[in-house]
């Protein structure tokens, strides 16, 4: 009874059915338990939510302990030596005839159970499963946040803004089950099943006196924004050019430069983006920048990175296209310079690789600070007489290949926040803004790795909640939401980097990459550092 098939015909019958039995047994079963005990935060009854809300994840919560208890628990009870054989999908409205797809509203957040079956159609009473989720369209992409109940049963919200009433391929897809996304090696874990594949008509109804639901409009990103989490947006497009294609230098230059971003998505030129018109918002918009409007903000600043190899493309990204220094071909992992643009114009950029503190190694992540030498590297920035402008920190791909286990990444990420700590409570003069930009949802093949989603996202919160907690932080840019849409297959991503050099060559069978969610990256961070 595994939901797929595009029709959604088969589908919605079988809902029919069980949806009355087996929803009405799970609501009472749920009204007589406290959800929230479970350990996972979620939006409590979003139905009774002013149904105008955007949705969004909520904060992050004790987050760090209650995974460490929910990972020292697995394995104590029969249950969670169960594998999920198949899923059951609840809370879509019933199919009407003569209807192709299933109908839902715009601007409403919808709320679906997924239960989890084992092969003895039993209900399974252990969570940990991870499933990846997407909402597709030609011009709007986004995932469907996941909760895990732990008893089983997940709970998924969905969300399509009134602008964009139409069907989208509606997907989940189980990429790990009891939580062995978080092994070492998870490989042979991986499990990659889709299992719900099927077409959403989102339709602009009519209601009674007020009209169709309307979202609030999206304002620009203030600071206040980036003191969320973590984000929950969506990749919509504007503008697509049908018969844009690659050029002999690997670039999509496929819209008029002077073309400007669709209000309220974004600000400024679109085509900066070289994105064939995609544009990432997230619960605000962000602003595209001229040179000179990033020339303007970041004069005289000295903009400290601390990251992997994905920092490395982005700094490059940020000098070729928007910083106008086009013939910089690459920067390595370790450097400090000044680049001029003209004698009174400069940036200082500093850079300070962390997948490993022997810049010609990898895979060590946070454990790079263990070594004397890589620590006194960074401090020496720190003492000179003036600060960093800004700070902007990332790190968890190389993690997910170091640590073992759990409790140890997490004792990493304890003794990270305390070298920053002190190194940041030691400064004299004014403070460097410090930003963590989350580590990008790893894509194809890599969806079955080391630094798998599953993992990622979870070494994400850890590290945000303790950055936070020390009060280190001016606030987040939340990566992994920003390329999620992007991961199911290559034609972004090499797997661990989305923002690779453009180049006209062969590229997983076909010519040139996109490097374009790279490049939105560079101009969130832009934005982040030139708010005020
Ligand atoms: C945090 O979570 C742990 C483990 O679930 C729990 O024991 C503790 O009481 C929680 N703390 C707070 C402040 O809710
Ligand atoms: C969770 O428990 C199950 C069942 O004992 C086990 O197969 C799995 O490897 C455990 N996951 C982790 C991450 O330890
Ligand atoms: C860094 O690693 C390379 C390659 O493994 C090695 O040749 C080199 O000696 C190492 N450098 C230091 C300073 O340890
Ligand atoms: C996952 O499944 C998809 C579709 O069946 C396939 O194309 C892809 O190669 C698989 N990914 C991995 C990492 O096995
Ligand atoms: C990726 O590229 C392939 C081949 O060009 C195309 O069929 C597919 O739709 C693309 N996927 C996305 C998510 O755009």
């Amino acid at each position: 009874m595994k939901a797929k098939g595009t029709s959604g015909v088969q589908f919605s019958i079988i809902i029919s059915i069980l949806v009355t039995i087996l929803l009405m047994m799970l609501l009472l079963l749920f009204a007589t338990r406290h959800l929230l005990d479970s350990g996972f935060e979620f939006i409590e009854d979003v139905h009774a939510s002013k149904p105008s809300d955007w949705l969004q994840l909520p904060p992050i919560f004790n987050y760090t302990q209650k995974y460490l208890e929910l990972i020292a628990q697995n394995g104590s009870k029969p249950c969670h030596n169960i594998a999920t054989k198949k899923v059951q999908l609840f809370g879509f409205p019933d199919f009407k005839e003569g209807d192709t797809y299933v109908k839902i509203n715009t601007g409403e957040i919808h709320t679906l159970l997924l239960v989890a079956f084992d092969d003895l159609d039993q209900k399974r009473c252990a969570g940990g499963d991870y499933f990846e989720t997407e909402i597709s369209g030609s011009n709007w992409k986004s995932r469907a946040p996941v909760f895990d109940l732990q008893d089983g049963s997940y709970k998924i919200l969905l969300q399509m803004h009134p602008s964009f009433a139409g069907v989208y391929r509606f997907r989940v897809i189980l990429g790990f089950s009891n939580f062995h996304g978080l092994h070492r090696r998870p490989q042979q874990w991986f499990r990659n099943e889709t299992v719900v594949d099927m077409h959403i008509e989102f339709v602009n109804e009519e209601h009674d006196s007020s009209g169709v639901i309307h979202l609030p409009r999206l304002n620009q990103c203030t600071k206040e924004d980036f003191q969320l989490d973590s984000w929950l947006g969506r990749w919509v497009s504007f503008g697509h050019n049908p018969s844009c294609s690659v050029d002999k230098r690997g670039r999509f230059r496929c819209l008029d430069a002077k073309a400007r971003c669709s209000d309220p998505w974004c600000r400024g030129p679109i085509a900066a983006l070289e994105s064939n018109g995609w544009v990432y918002s997230a619960h605000c918009a962000f602003r595209i920048f001229t040179q000179d409007d990033a020339w303007r903000c970041l004069n005289k600043k000295w903009i400290f990175f601390w990251g992997d190899s994905n920092h490395v493309d982005t700094i490059r990204n940020f000098l070729n296209f928007v910083l106008g220094f086009e013939n910089i071909l690459e920067v390595s992992r370790r450097f400090d310079a000044t680049y001029y643009r003209h004698p009174s114009q400069y940036v200082r950029i500093t850079s300070m690789f962390n997948g490993h503190s022997n810049t010609s190694q990898n895979h060590e992540g946070l454990y790079s600070l263990h070594d004397d030498a890589y620590r006194e590297r960074i401090a020496e920035f720190f003492r000179e007489g003036t600060a960093p402008d800004a700070i902007i920190m990332n790190s968890g791909l190389h993690d997910g290949v170091y640590w073992k286990h759990l409790y140890q990444f997490v004792e990493g990420a304890d003794k990270a926040v305390e070298f920053w700590t002190s190194l940041l409570n030691g400064l004299q003069g004014s403070k460097p803004r410090v930003v963590y930009r989350t580590t990008i949802t790893t894509a194809g093949w890599a969806r079955a790795a080391s630094f798998n989603p599953h993992k990622m996202e979870i070494f994400n919160n850890i590290i945000v909640e303790k950055l936070k907690k020390a009060n280190l932080l001016w606030g987040v840019v939340d990566g992994f939401d920003l390329t999620y849409p992007w991961h199911f297959d290559h034609n972004c991503s090499d797997g661990v980097h989305y923002g690779k050099p453009p180049a006209a060559v062969q590229w997983y069978g076909q010519l040139g990459h996109q490097y374009f969610v790279d490049l939105m990256l560079v101009h969130i961070l832009m934005h982040a550092l030139c708010v005020s």
